[in-house]
């Protein structure tokens, strides 16, 4: 029976790489919207990409969410001798639960696989004049750097409108959402169904080029209700690996 499973995500693997053009699908069993433990399993299997993609100078982005925070639950000791591992926290804070943040889930994944950290001491999202002054800060100049040379991103994927109001957004982006359609949503940029981006927040951190350098995309996100968001983001998205759920996959592959 195991057996059977495993050969039958195999196949599903295959199915889900061509359905969404990404180099790379690697699906767990279960549907992490009914149990909890799945994000574990997803989690698990990040570490283990991020790990194959190690090389000796390693600059590693992470952004914020409870995907995300799985994969630093799960994460182990990663640093081999002569290798730099540095994780960088994609995002800024505030407007999420101090546990789903990328600063905190950065720190925390950089202790437990024994690399360095620098964390992005920012609000999330800021208005046009603190914006342009935090740009100046040599700190926060310093992150954007190393975002510029990132090795490899771990991302998550969010549906559009629960992000936004997780996120605290005001009336008029959510409005823009649905006059939009947007349907998902991925380190602040918001997509529609055809992959366009309809907003961005206006944030320090990970920006959409940034993603074009990086030897190594993986983008997490798993459970049926995150079908559909993830199917929207990948009409444009760069070649990544998507880590993802039998309950995501089954959904995704349903029409195609
Ligand atoms: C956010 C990330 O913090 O988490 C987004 O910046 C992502 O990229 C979102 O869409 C997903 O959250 P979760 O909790 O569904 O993993």
């Amino acid at each position: 029976q195991v057996m059977k499973n495993i050969s039958g995500l195999k196949e599903m693997e295959k199915k889900l790489e061509a359905a969404l053009g990404v180099s790379k699908a690697v699906i767990v069993s279960g549907d992490s919207d009914q149990f909890a433990l799945v994000k574990n399993e997803i989690g698990l299997a990040c570490v283990k990409e991020i790990e194959r993609n190690l090389e000796s100078e390693n600059i590693i982005a992470v952004t914020g969410g409870s995907t995300l925070a799985a994969v630093a639950e799960m994460m182990y000791p990663l640093k081999k001798a002569h290798q730099d591992l540095l994780f960088v926290s994609a995002r800024g804070g505030l407007g999420e639960k101090v546990e789903n943040q990328a600063n905190t889930i950065c720190a925390k994944m950089a202790e437990k696989a024994e690399g360095r950290y620098h964390l992005l001491h920012v609000p999330d999202q800021l208005s046009d004049e603190s914006y342009h002054s935090l740009m100046e800060e040599p700190s926060i100049h310093q992150v954007l750097q190393y975002l510029h040379r990132v090795s490899i991103i771990v991302h998550g994927i969010g549906d559009a409108r629960q992000m936004a109001i997780r996120r605290h957004s005001g009336e008029g982006i959510l409005e823009k959402i649905d006059t939009e359609h947007a349907v998902a949503e991925a380190f602040g940029y918001f997509f529609d169904q055809t992959g366009r981006v309809i907003h961005k927040v206006q944030t320090i951190g990970l920006q959409w080029e940034d993603l074009f350098g990086a030897r190594s995309v993986i983008a997490i996100a798993g459970g049926k209700s995150k079908a559909e968001a993830i199917k929207a983001y990948f009409k444009r998205g760069p070649d990544s690996v998507l880590i993802t759920d039998e309950g995501a996959a089954q959904e995704i592959l349903k029409n195609f």
